[in-house]
C-alpha cells in the first residue's frame, strides 16, 4: 500500500531513491515520483504507471541533489494519473511530502484549507499534509510537520522536505510502516527495509506518534509533544542480494524455489533433531500459563488466514484445545469472546496489515496473550506482541505470497507441537513420529520442485479455462482455498474454493468443459470420500486434477492428471499440497501472459483498512 522512501547524505540522491522504489514497487504500482532538493529549489518529477515509466522521464533530467523523497503509489483517493502521484506539494511549492497511509479527515481539513485560501491541484488525501505543513511553518520544519500531524486522523507515514529548511528530512508515523536507515554521512528512510540493504542493515523502527528527523550525521526522535524519544538501533540479518530476482524471471519463481531453505530456517533451532523435543525461544508464555488457557483465537487475512486453517485442524488434532479463526477484518467489529484464558495468534507476513493489527489489538484490549507469526523483524505486529515467533523466509516481494505461507504452516506445526508437549496431550511416541515428518518437509519439498512434468503440463493444457474449483477437505480444505486465491490473483482465473462435501450443495453446478477442477487428494481421514466427491465431477464431465502421493495407485483411475507430492502426515501435507498449487498458479499465469510479480489492483502489505 504504497512506499515512500528518503535519503540525505553525499551521493546524488535521484538514483538511489529509484533503486529503493524498485525494491518498494510490491507496495503499489498505480504512479512513482521523486522530490530532490537541489541548489535551495525543489524539484518534482513524476508519472503515472509502473516505475519504468518515471525512470523514462527522468533519463531526460536526470536531476541532481543530495537530498529526496521518492514513492511508489497504490491509489485510494484519486484515480492513478500524473497529477496524483506524489510527491504533493504545497501552494508555493516550497514544502513536498510523501505519504503511505489514509487520512480520514481529509475532506474536513480539506475544506477549512480552502476557505483559507489554499489551492489543490490533486484528488488526493495527501495534499492536505503539505498545505497543513505550510499553514504552520515559520522557519521550523520540524515544529510544522508536528502541529500538521496532531490534526490528522487515520494512518501515515509520511516524509517532508521543505526549501527552507533544506539539511534535513522530517518524517512521522502513525499505523502504517516507517524505518530509518543509517549510514555513514548518510541517512534513509522507507516504508520497509529492503530499500536501503544496498547501504545499510542498521535500522530504527519508529513508533507510532512518532518524528523522526533525518540530518546528513545524525538522526534524532521526538513524541508529538516534542519530547525526545531514543530509539534502540538494530541490525537486520537480511541481505541486498536476498531482494534481488538472482535470475529468475519473476521473484515469485524465485520465492517458490527458495522454500526448502527458507523452511529449515524456521526449523532451525526449533526442531534440531527429531529425537529431541520442540524448543520456541521466541514464545514469552510460562508453562503454567499455557496450560490455564482455554481458547485459542486465531487472526489473519488472505493467505495467512488460510495458514491459520490449517492452524485450526493441527491444534485441535494434537492439542486438544478448541481453535477460533477470525479474518481479521471481521474480528475487529464482532466483539469477540475472548479473555485471558485466551491465547491469540496472530499471523502476517508483513507484520503491517492494518485489519491484523487491529485484531490483534482487540484481542489484547480482551486479556488475551498475543503470540505473532511474522516475517518482519521489527515491523508493528511483532512490536506490538508479547511473544514473536518468526518465520525466517526473507523478504518475500512477489505480491502473491509463497514462502512466507510455508514457513507460516512451519511455524504453526511446530506450535502444535510445543503445546502438545507443555500439557501434555500426545503421547512421545507420536510426537516423535510428527517431529521426524516435520524434519524431512523441506527435502520433500525439494523433490517436488525438482521435478514437476505434470504441473507443467497442466498449466499448459488449463490455461485458457475461464474457470478452477479447487477442493479439498480436513487441513486440505485450507489448500484448496489457497490454490484458488492463487491462480485468482495472478492468473486472474474465476476460483473457487470449497470444502469437497459442499461440492454438491451448489458449486458442482458450475462444472462444465471451461472448467477444471484441482482435487487435494492425498490420504488421511477422509480420503475415501474426496475419491467419491472426484467421481461426481467426473460424472458431469469435469476434468480432475489431482494432488495425491506418490505410489498412490487408485487415484490414477479417478483423476484425469495426478500431481505427486511425498507422503506425510494429514496434518502437515497442506506445506507440500502448496508447492505444486503454487506451480500451478505460477504457470498459468506466464502462459496467459501476466506481470506475475505485481497483478493488478493489488498490492502487498495491506497497510489501509
Ligand atoms: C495472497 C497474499 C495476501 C496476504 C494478505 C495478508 O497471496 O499475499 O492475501 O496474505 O494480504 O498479508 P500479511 O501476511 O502481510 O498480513
Amino acid at each position: 500500500m504504497c512506499g515512500i522512501v528518503g535519503y540525505i547524505g553525499t551521493k546524488s540522491a535521484c538514483p538511489i531513491l529509484v533503486e529503493g522504489l524498485k525494491r518498494l514497487e510490491y507496495r503499489g504500482y498505480d504512479s512513482a515520483g521523486v522530490a530532490i532538493l537541489n541548489g535551495g529549489r525543489i524539484e518534482i518529477h513524476k508519472a503515472a504507471g509502473k516505475l519504468r515509466a518515471l525512470e523514462a522521464l527522468l533519463e531526460s533530467c536526470a536531476p541532481e541533489g543530495l537530498i529526496g523523497l521518492g514513492h511508489t503509489r497504490w491509489a485510494t483517493h484519486g484515480r492513478p494519473s500524473d497529477e496524483n502521484a506524489h510527491p504533493h506539494s504545497d501552494c508555493s511549492g516550497r514544502i513536498t511530502v510523501v505519504h503511505n497511509g489514509i487520512i480520514e479527515n481529509y475532506l474536513a481539513l480539506k475544506e477549512q484549507l480552502i476557505a483559507a485560501g489554499h489551492e489543490f491541484s490533486s484528488e488526493t488525501d495527501t495534499e492536505v499534509i503539505a498545505h497543513l505543513v505550510e499553514q504552520s511553518c515559520n522557519g521550523d520544519l520540524v515544529s510544522a510537520v508536528r502541529q500538521a500531524v496532531a490534526q490528522l486522523e487515520g494512518s501515515f507515514a509520511i516524509a517532508v522536505i521543505a526549501q527552507d529548511d533544506p539539511a534535513r528530512i522530517v518524517a512521522a508515523r502513525r499505523h502504517s510502516p516507517l524505518v530509518v536507515g543509517v549510514g555513514v554521512g548518510e541517512n534513509f528512510l522507507a516504508s520497509d527495509v529492503p530499500a536501503f540493504l544496498p547501504y545499510t542493515k542498521n535500522v530504527y523502527f519508529v513508533d507510532d506518534d512518532t518524528i523522526a528527523v533525518l540530518e546528513r550525521d545524525h538522526v534524532s526522535f521526538s513524541s508529538l509533544d516534542g519530547q525526545p524519544v531514543e530509539r534502540e538501533i538494530y541490525e537486520v540479518t537480511w541481505d541486498a542480494a536476498m531482494a534481488e530476482r538472482g535470475g529468475y524471471e519473476h521473484f515469485m519463481l524465485k520465492e517458490i524455489n527458495e522454500q526448502p531453505q527458507a523452511l529449515r530456517e524456521t526449523m532451525r533451532e526449533r526442531l534440531s533433531s527429531y529425537s529431541a523435543g520442540i524448543e520456541l525461544p521466541g514464545l514469552n508464555l510460562s508453562i503454567e500459563y499455557l496450560r490455564r488457557i482455554d481458547k485459542i483465537t486465531m487472526v489473519a487475512c488472505g493467505t495467512a488466514f488460510h495458514a491459520a486453517m490449517v492452524g485450526k485442524y493441527a491444534i485441535e488434532a494434537l492439542v486438544r484445545v478448541p481453535v477460533e479463526l477470525d479474518v481479521a477484518s471481521e474480528l475487529r467489529y464482532r466483539d469477540p469472546i475472548i479473555d485471558d484464558r485466551t491465547l491469540a495468534i496472530v499471523i502476517s507476513q508483513s507484520g503491517e496489515t492494518a485489519d491484523t493489527l487491529a485484531g490483534l489489538r482487540e484481542a489484547r484490549g480482551k486479556g488475551a496473550s498475543i503470540v505473532a507469526i511474522t516475517n518482519v523483524v521489527g515491523s508493528s505486529v511483532a512490536r506490538e506482541s508479547e511473544s514473536v515467533l518468526y518465520t525466517f523466509a526473507g523478504p518475500e516481494i512477489a505480491v502473491a505470497s509463497t514462502k512466507a505461507y510455508t514457513t507460516q504452516l512451519m511455524v504453526i506445526e511446530l506450535m502444535a507441537l510445543y503445546l502438545a508437549q507443555a500439557r501434555g496431550a500426545l503421547d512421545e511416541t507420536r510426537a516423535r513420529e510428527l517431529r521426524e515428518l516435520l524434519w524431512n518437509i523441506p527435502q520433500q519439498v525439494e523433490v517436488i520442485l525438482g521435478d514437476h512434468p505434470e504441473a507443467l503440463r497442466c498449466a499448459e493444457k488449463y490455461c485458457n479455462h475461464n474457470g478452477f474449483l479447487y477442493m479439498g477437505r480436513g487441513p486440505n480444505l485450507a489448500s484448496a482455498l489457497e490454490g484458488a486465491l492463487k491462480i485468482k490473483e495472478i492468473a486472474y482465473i474465476h476460483a473457487e474454493g470449497y470444502a469437497a462435501g459442499e461440492m454438491k450443495h451448489g458449486p458442482i453446478a458450475m462444472i462444465d468443459p471451461g472448467v477444471a477442477t484441482v482435487a487435494v487428494a492425498v490420504e488421511g481421514r477422509t480420503y475415501d470420500k474426496v475419491l467419491s466427491n472426484i467421481l461426481e465431477v467426473k460424472a458431469r464431465q469435469g476434468d480432475v486434477i489431482a494432488i495425491a502421493y506418490e505410489h498412490d495407485d487408485q487415484i490414477g483411475k479417478y483423476a484425469d492428471h495426478v500431481i505427486r507430492v511425498p507422503r506425510t502426515n494429514e496434518l502437515l501435507s497442506p506445506i507440500l499440497a502448496a508447492i505444486p498449487l503454487q506451480l500451478l498458479a505460477y504457470h498459468v499465469a506466464k502462459n496467459r501472459g501476466h506481470e506475475i510479480d505485481q497483478p493488478r489492483n493489488l498490492a502487498k502489505s495491506v497497510t489501509v483498512e
